[in-house]
């Protein structure tokens, strides 16, 4: 989530907040912002929208600083507000000359996504009131796609996603909305649920031991979190991070001017036991206390050696 107001305002901010390689091609990114006004969201997406294929809102953070500035997670009380943005944005990116007409705009080179994040509330009925205002007429509807977090502002990740909420979401707004799950995509072989979008059954093992997963027939899409850290092999079936993946990110962080300190960070999650079934992890708990205490990129190239013979030919 990058602030708004500030990315507008400073350019520390957005040189330190959004970064995008010159290298093409680029894979599509959506940028997600923090907002709570019209003009702000309509600003910063505008200046974004050269570099990005979309702009999310975010109305799920529960973080109390971020609801104390009504942002976040406090928008699911706001739902005109979130109306309003979406729709001053999506107008701000059409005058700009950016192609936001949604599905049928969706392979174009200029097409841009307005799109919005939520979380549930405990009475549904306000969710549902919520997406109603927020997606508008079905024919000219003010957003590309919706991201459910089936959790309340007050429920903590340890407690597994609301999948009734989900189920019920889906089948109400799934046919009018592309509707992304946000929450527990921790491996593709360990999904609570199933879809006939993820072609489960051919890809993983479960077999008639498993317990019932409800179906959502109108899921369109994943996005995880937590577990992506860990493993962002994740997608391309991998239930623990392979070395390949450590290696991969080693050599787009060589080119990038990403900070030491995160790269670190983001070597330490992968090297680490994941969040699905799999717990097998890449470094051992004392080797990965060693990688912490690299302190720079070389040491940390060699240590990775060392463990993996990481280096690569040429
Ligand atoms: C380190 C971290 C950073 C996050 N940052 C954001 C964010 O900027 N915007 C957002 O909408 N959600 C953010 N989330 C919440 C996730 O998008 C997601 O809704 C939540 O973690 C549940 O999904 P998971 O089970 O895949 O982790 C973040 C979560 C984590 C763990």
């Amino acid at each position: 989530m990058i602030l708004a107001k500030e990315f507008n305002r400073n350019h520390f901010a957005r040189d330190s907040d959004l970064t995008i390689s010159t290298n093409t091609p680029q894979p599509p990114t959506i940028v997600q912002f923090g907002a709570n006004s019209p003009l702000e969201l309509a600003r910063a997406s505008s200046l974004v929208a050269p570099s990005v294929g979309g702009v999310d809102l975010n109305c799920g953070c529960p973080q109390s600083w971020a609801c104390a500035e009504t942002l976040g997670a406090a928008l699911m009380e706001k739902r005109e507000l979130v109306r309003d943005m979406v729709v001053e944005t999506r107008e701000r990116l059409r005058q700009d000359g950016w192609a936001v007409g949604k599905d049928k705009d969706k392979d174009s080179p200029a097409g841009r996504s307005v799109s919005v994040k939520i979380r549930v509330h405990h009475d549904l009925r306000k969710t549902m009131d919520f997406i109603d205002t927020v997606l508008g007429h079905d024919q000219d509807r003010h957003i590309d796609f919706l991201t459910i977090h089936p959790r309340t502002r007050n429920t903590p990740s340890s407690i597994p996603i609301n999948l009734e909420a989900l189920e019920i979401l889906t089948s109400a707004y799934g046919d009018r909305v592309p509707i992304l799950l946000s929450g527990d995509v921790f491996a593709m072989n360990a999904l609570p649920f199933t879809s006939p979008l993820l072609n489960i059954e051919k890809t993983n093992g479960f077999n008639a031991e498993t317990p019932q997963r409800p179906v959502l027939p109108k899921l369109a899409g994943l996005m995880s979190a937590r577990a992506i850290l860990a493993n962002p092999a994740l997608y391309a079936g991998y239930d623990a991070c392979p070395w390949e993946a450590v290696e991969t990110f080693m050599i787009s962080a060589a080119r990038a001017p990403l900070p030491f300190k995160l790269t670190l960070h983001h070597v330490s999650q992968m090297c680490a036991p994941g969040m699905g079934p799999n717990k097998s992890a890449l470094l051992t708990k004392p080797d990965r206390a060693a990688l912490m205490a690299c302190t720079n990129m070389c040491d940390l190239i060699d240590f990775l050696d060392e463990k993996k013979g990481l280096r690569r030919e040429g």
